[in-house]
């Protein structure tokens, strides 16, 4: 049984006279959907960005697919119908928990390209060029989406062509554009005629608006190379070579080899107790694993509950909490393969205990006095799936672009976008990147390395059986988003709609501000400034999504209601 709790309408279909089975794919109308925030059911869910993605998941474990089937068909639908984050032109990750009680953690995140150098983005005299890590060709690293579907495929039941062919379609035939997705492209359109030579499917001269219909037929070619030629499709043949000449028009370094080249890696992934729960979730080169494993370590002998939600306590101590956490981000945090980082020092207690030996109960930190630990020798896109399925999978996985529609240019002649990721890397020691995270040698550029990410999907099991499947995008605030999420139901025994919507705090040691969302309640935010702190407002943080089962075996998922998420069960 299906339950809606909150359905929004949000627009209306203007091509009723055309026969509905020629659009109706699995029952899904891509003229005519409403979002929905909030579902109650029984036997699968899928929650991501756009409502069309979730119901193709939801249609996918229908036919008989399972969590990894509906999570492959859900984020290539995103690449559509989400172009802002959804993808195939940048990288990802990807945490799941079989129901036979095997972890998987699997990274498809962008790599440098073997031409990229460490100082690339500096002109002579050593100054960043934070235009070309951020827009254009050279912004790019090297995709892995695609490797990463693949990878993904052994744990699937269904047929790649199954899967893939809802996106197709949805390229093809089109789907109608709600409001504030015709504005994102409205917005964005002198940067599509600036970084590319031919005007992409998302510049429409008229402007857009609410109800139009947007169809690729580029990226549909693109997919259907994929679904024929499988990887290859994507790193071989046509789509690489188009990617290179897209390269040489913009001054980009990806060549053929760097393609053909590309691996999604299995890695272990990053597992923690936190009282009576086990958590997984993503290691490096996510810091995600890292910091959110130190922050639930720094707070689990904490009297959090006992403080209260949002008490003046409470935030302070997170704050405090997560600004130890980010310094440490900065100063060790990289790629493994590349940079050696003494991660178990990082998780472990006396470390943590003696990293909170620097908290004041009664006052605000300084990241100036605070910088990341001594360890001694020995040692605005990206989106977000859960998924659950009625055998008990559970799939979490964040993809992403970096910035909205990435580094803006679209692939000539194979329509999609390219991710602008190369600014996740630290581009000098000490100067932020797009979200203000500074870096030091750990996330320096090399050829071939992961850039170091946030992206922190998760998975927290109760008696080895998934309790909730948590994500967002964010930047940087991606893993104090996650952390306050979990924190809000594990600690202040919120539902999972309360604890994704519930206003968020962020702070991650430089700049030394604490960002809160405006509905932050105005009295605590007196009090923290009182305390010391610089608070910012900042739009929004974090657009969480939530899979919770609840002990009856019912399951509770929602999309945040800060976007146009919508979750899907049945
Ligand atoms: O990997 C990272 O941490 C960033 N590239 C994520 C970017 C992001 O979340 C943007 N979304 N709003």
């Amino acid at each position: 049984m299906t339950r809606n709790l909150i359905g929004k309408t949000c627009f209306s279909l203007f091509v009723w006279f055309l026969p509905l089975s020629l659009f109706c794919q699995n029952g899904i109308n891509p003229y005519h959907y409403s979002i929905q925030k909030k579902v109650l059911c029984s036997k699968g869910a899928v929650v991501s960005a756009h409502a069309l993605a979730s119901k193709t998941g939801v249609a996918i474990l229908k036919q008989g697919g399972n969590a990894i089937d509906a999570a492959i068909a859900t984020q290539l639908a995103l690449a559509v119908v989400y172009p802002g984050a959804g993808n195939i032109g940048g990288g990802g990750f990807l945490v799941a928990h079989l129901s036979a009680g095997t972890n998987i953690a699997l990274d498809f995140r962008e790599k440098a390209p073997a031409l990229a150098t460490r100082d690339m983005y500096l002109d002579k005299a050593g100054n960043p060029l934070l235009s070309l890590s951020q827009n254009g060709p050279l912004a790019s690293g090297v995709p892995g989406t695609v490797a990463g579907l693949f990878a993904s495929l052994k744990y699937a039941r269904l047929p790649f062509s199954k899967l893939i062919q809802p996106a197709i379609d949805l390229a093809e035939k089109g789907f109608t554009l709600t409001e504030a997705e015709a504005d994102a492209f409205n917005k964005n359109r002198e940067a599509f005629l600036k970084y590319n030579s031919i005007p992409p499917a998302f510049v429409k001269d008229s402007g857009w608006k609410a109800g139009d219909t947007l169809v690729q037929k580029d990226l549909a070619k693109t997919l259907k190379l994929i679904r024929d030629q499988g990887q290859k499709g994507f790193y071989e043949g046509e789509t690489a070579r188009l990617i290179t000449e897209e390269m040489q028009r913009g001054k980009g370094i990806i060549s053929q080899d760097d393609l053909k080249n590309y691996k999604a890696r299995e890695r272990t992934p990053a597992l923690f107790d936190y009282k009576k729960y086990t958590i997984l979730t993503m290691p490096l080169p996510s810091s995600g694993g890292v910091v959110l494993q130190q922050m639930m370590k720094m707070a689990e002998d904490q009297p959090l509950k006992s403080f209260g939600f949002q008490s003046v306590k409470a935030v302070h101590l997170m704050t405090e909490i997560e600004r130890l956490a980010y310094a440490d981000r900065a100063k060790y945090l990289g790629d493994a393969d590349y940079f050696k980082v003494p991660v178990k020092t990082l998780v472990s207690y006396p470390y943590l205990n003696q990293r909170m030996s620097l908290y004041n109960p009664e006052k605000a930190g300084n990241s100036k006095d605070i910088q990341g630990g001594t360890i001694s020798p020995v040692s605005e896109e990206t989106t977000h799936i859960d998924v659950y399925d009625k055998d008990g999978n559970a799939v979490s996985v964040t993809t992403t672009l970096n910035g909205s529609f990435g580094c803006k240019v679209v692939v000539a002649g194979a329509g999609f976008l390219l991710n602008n990721e190369m600014d996740d890397f630290s581009v000098k020691p000490g100067v932020p990147n797009m979200y203000g995270a500074v870096g030091a040698e750990a996330n320096a550029i090399a050829p071939g390395k992961r850039m170091l990410s946030s992206m922190t999907p998760t998975i927290v099991l109760n008696k080895n059986r998934p309790y909730l499947v948590v994500g967002t995008p964010g930047g940087t605030t991606i893993t104090t988003s996650v952390f306050q999420t979990l924190m809000n139901i594990l600690e202040f025994d919120m539902n999972a709609d309360d604890a994704v919507n519930k206003p968020k705090f962020h702070h991650q040691w430089l700049p030394d501000q604490l960002f809160v969302e405006a509905a932050f309640p105005a009295a605590v935010s007196e009090q923290l400034k009182k305390m010391g702190y610089t608070l910012k407002q900042r739009e929004q943080i974090g657009r969480t999504e939530v899979i919770r089962i609840l002990p009856g075996g019912q399951i509770e998922a929602v999309g945040d209601s800060r976007g146009e998420d919508t979750a899907e069960g049945y």
